[in-house]
């Protein structure tokens, strides 16, 4: 009798052949594990150096305290809010081992000077694609151009399984160590299956944009107290000591949501059909933004930005936070702080305030709008009469770029 195809199997085939012919893809439980695992594969160790954009989550940084290495902090591009690429080459010394690319917010990092640079002094260059599924540069799909990257498919990436994360390679020798890392990878355990299980059902049926603010808060702080399967736990926020049962592989619960994106409807994929609605409402804020006076987000000739989130600059963000609440508009948070969301003992990974003033800036001011598919034109409208009346509040889209008249 032949045996079935799992559906983690089946998954990470679509996953391979989405991106590109003969691509290979490991799975692990989270993004942050898949980018432990491309580290550990390419063998970061005690002392290396790894550098990164100073704008991301510390969950990205983690991993690379975990094996002994040193982050690395560049300061980012106001206009983009990924790396910038002018200021790499002075962060590299001799310990020097890796470049993170980010695509923040669903933008590609300018990606061909950086490998320009990479080769020069003989460097892997990893990308994280976690808001960056289904985006491309220079026409070539995110994550198939560096050495390696990852994916996250967390509840407000892309794509998402509840929690997940995708790691992927043309690289074969690097695969098989993937590949080795990925069988010795902890099972989940049924009662993480099952939490995930309540929670995806809880995400489709209860979730509404009107409940947002008051479902946000019951989530983040029952993750903090460890109480609940969280995209962070409270232990990873406290200090980056890797947890015993850190390599976790991958779960058929996750895989079973993440097969969905990748059904056909009409032809075509249905995580290309998030993508295009996401690009559509980014073009209504785009206008709305215009219309009131304010460049909209820079959208490099060189990438396609598939708008995770709509960067927003504000005056006073705590403000602006509680207008939102006020009048029930969904407004992410992303990034809080250079190193998403620590706000204190920066030194515990190895950040130090002050050194990259424009991330800093960013992570001071940053909102950003909402474009999944529980948004319409209707709710567009919502935000529109809100940015309206609160045109005071706004920066722009774009650090140090106010108005367009
Ligand atoms: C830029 C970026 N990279 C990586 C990650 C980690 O992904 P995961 O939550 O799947 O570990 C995040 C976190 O959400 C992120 O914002």
């Amino acid at each position: 009798m032949r045996k079935s195809i799992s559906k983690t199997t089946k998954f990470k085939f679509l996953i391979s052949s989405y991106l590109e012919k003969d691509f290979h893809s490991s799975l692990f439980w989270k993004g942050r594990v898949a980018l432990y695992s491309i580290l550990k594969a390419i063998g970061i160790k005690q002392d290396d150096e790894v550098i990164l954009p100073a704008f991301t989550c510390v969950v990205v940084v983690n991993p690379i305290v975990y094996l002994g290495a040193k982050p690395v902090y560049v300061d980012i591009d106001p206009e983009t809010f990924n790396i910038d690429v002018g200021k790499i080459e002075e962060k590299i010394t001799s310990k020097t081992k890796i470049i993170l690319a980010q695509n923040t917010f669903g933008l590609s990092s300018n990606l061909e000077p950086i490998m320009e640079i990479a080769r020069k002094h003989n460097l892997w260059v990893i990308e994280d694609c976690a808001h960056g599924f289904g985006g491309t540069y220079k026409g070539r799909k995110n994550g198939t151009i560096t050495d390696a990257a990852f994916f996250s498919t967390q509840w407000n990436k892309p794509f998402s399984t509840g929690i997940g994360g995708i790691a992927v390679t043309r690289n074969e020798e690097l695969a098989e160590k993937l590949r080795r890392l990925e069988k010795e990878a902890i099972k989940p355990s049924v009662k993480e299956e099952l939490t995930l299980k309540m929670l995806l059902f809880v995400r489709r049926r209860l979730l509404r944009p009107s409940v947002y603010w008051s479902a946000l808060k019951v989530y983040r702080q029952l993750s903090k107290w460890n109480l609940i399967l969280g995209s962070s736990q409270g232990y990873e926020l406290e200090k980056p000591v890797e947890p015993k049962d850190f390599l976790k592989g991958f779960s058929e619960t996750q895989a079973k949501e993440g097969l969905k994106y990748f059904e056909k409807v009409n032809g075509k994929y249905r995580i290309d059909l998030i993508i295009k609605h996401r690009k559509k409402i980014a073009g209504l804020y785009k206008e709305i933004l215009v219309d009131m006076g304010f460049e909209p987000p820079y959208e490099p000739e060189y990438a396609e930005h598939t708008y995770l989130k709509f960067p927003l600059l504000v005056k006073d963000r705590k403000k602006f936070f509680q207008l939102a609440q006020e009048e029930k508009i969904e407004l992410g948070d992303w990034f809080l702080s250079p190193i998403h969301p620590i706000i204190s003992n920066f030194d515990l990974w190895n950040y130090r305030w002050g050194e990259n003033p424009v991330a800093e800036f960013a992570s001071c001011h940053i909102v950003n709008l909402p474009t999944h598919d529980g948004i319409d034109e209707n709710y567009v409208n919502r935000v529109y009469e809100f940015l309206k009346k609160n045109r005071d509040e706004i920066l722009g889209c774009r650090v140090g770029v106010t108005s367009n008249k």
